[in-house]
């Protein structure tokens, strides 16, 4: 269609959660209306990677983006003219093949990511849908379970605690609504429980807090402390979920746990892992081994597979390949998605594909590096996936997604569905 051609695509500058230059692009069409993306940026991030276009140097710790914002106002805008927007595929190919390299290095997947989501906005906006709708038709109807950070730790909190993220999910709730009220009161009372005994000290990288424990299992004491306080049942009505990121502190077999003072290799580590499964509600784990470690992503999901879910996220970086490989050699049962690991909303399409021809799960997850974009909610919905992953209860750059679900939530009406304990109940 002539009045979806991209007749302008332009760059900026723009600054994310933690106060680092990201990229923004805006994609301008023929039929005058604009779409926009913002790149996200992650901090424990898989080795595997398309990687962001930094300027390096001295300024702004080598993280300016200047390079980046010239390829999107040069040779991408250049690229995409007359490129018709509702074919994102078509879109995503000419970004792949103008960047060329095998992990988007040369003009930098924060350049790719933030072009490709503005081009997927204005083709929404010129249909006059809401991204979702675009994306997903009328069968787009299903609000994502929400797993949401209660504690950081790991590299978004100076390593006080080993484990990255302790979260809530909410598998009983009857809406999104609803499971937003439950973690709101979960996230409070375990911030009363830390102030009450002098251990919070502050808030790590996503907004979850950032408590000073002796060990990990603390945590886990805590935020079971927590759940009861706010007069909710584990694990029928919620539950926890973790997010090791072992890549942060295991290596060759070798798990270097800070928090505690110890090293366990692999078989230990995983008994260690087995001894809180056993004790206390937890259904999700993502990347419980480093990603050098497929043999112990094997024996961990040979061993806990069916009974709680065990996420790819540095272990697969939303690679269409690596997913179909998890699935048919049992790395682990489903694959965390992030458009900015890839470097396009096509290339994230495929890895989901991926997934569901493996009978592997799926969550759309942001970065530890956020801003006020939207999109990955519109992503969750819109492709019907049924778990999404955005960071805590607190600060602006995720509660704008939370929010953003509310609204969807309330578009739909009566037609809604809320995805409940069924993304975790299908197990392989
Ligand atoms: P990252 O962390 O964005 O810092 O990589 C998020 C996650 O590990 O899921
Ligand atoms: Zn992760």
């Amino acid at each position: 269609m002539r009045r979806t051609r991209i007749d302008a695509v332009r760059g900026r500058r723009v600054w994310d959660s933690r106060g680092w230059p990201t990229v923004e692009a805006e994609v301008e069409l023929v039929c005058g209306v604009v779409g926009r993306g913002i790149a996200p940026a992650g901090a424990s991030t898989g080795s595997l990677e398309a990687l962001d276009r930094r300027d390096g140097g001295d300024r702004l710790g080598g993280l300016d983006v200047l390079g980046a914002v010239e390829a999107v106002n040069g040779a991408i805008a250049r690229a995409l003219r007359g490129v018709d927007a509702s074919d994102q595929e078509a879109v995503d190919r000419r970004l792949i093949e103008l960047d060329g390299s095998p992990n988007k290095s040369r003009l930098g997947a924060n350049a790719l990511v933030a072009t490709s989501i503005a081009a997927a906005w204005a083709a929404a906006a010129a249909h006059g849908l809401p991204l979702w709708r675009w994306l997903g038709g009328a069968e787009a109807r299903t609000l994502p379970l929400p797993e949401i950070q209660i504690l950081g730790g790991g590299r978004h909190a100076a390593g006080r605690l080993d484990i990255q993220d302790f979260l809530l999910v909410c598998p009983g709730a009857s809406t999104f609504a609803q499971a937003l009220e439950w973690t709101a009161a979960v996230y409070h009372a375990t911030g009363a429980l830390l102030a009450e005994s002098g251990r919070l000290r502050g808030v790590a990288d996503e907004g979850g807090f950032w408590p000073e424990l002796d060990d990990n299992e603390q945590a886990l004491e805590l935020v079971l402390r927590a759940i009861e306080r706010a007069g909710l049942r584990a694990p029928d009505q919620v539950a926890i979920a973790l997010d090791v990121a072992a890549s942060s502190f295991g290596r060759g077999g070798h798990y270097r746990l800070a928090a505690e003072g110890r090293v366990l290799d692999t078989g230990a580590w995983i008994e260690l892992l087995g001894s809180w499964i056993a004790r206390y509600p937890i259904v999700s784990i993502e990347d419980p081994l480093a990603e050098d470690d497929l043999a112990g992503f094997r024996a961990f999901s040979e061993r806990f597979g069916d009974r709680l879910q065990i996420v790819g996220d540095d272990l697969l970086v939303t690679s269409a390949e690596r997913v179909r490989r998890a699935g048919a050699e049992s790395w682990c049962t489903a694959v965390l998605l992030k458009p900015n690991q890839v470097g396009t909303l096509s290339e994230t399409k495929a890895a989901l594909e991926a997934a569901r021809g493996s009978g592997l799960g799926a969550i759309v997850s942001a970065r530890s590096g956020e801003s006020e974009d939207v999109t990955i909610v519109h992503l969750a919905v819109g492709w019907g996936v049924p778990q999404l992953k955005v960071g805590s209860f607190a600060r602006s750059e995720r509660m704008a997604k939370w929010n953003e679900a509310l609204r969807i939530e309330e578009a739909l009406g009566s037609r809604a569905r809320f995805a409940g304990t069924a993304p975790l109940a299908a197990r392989r």
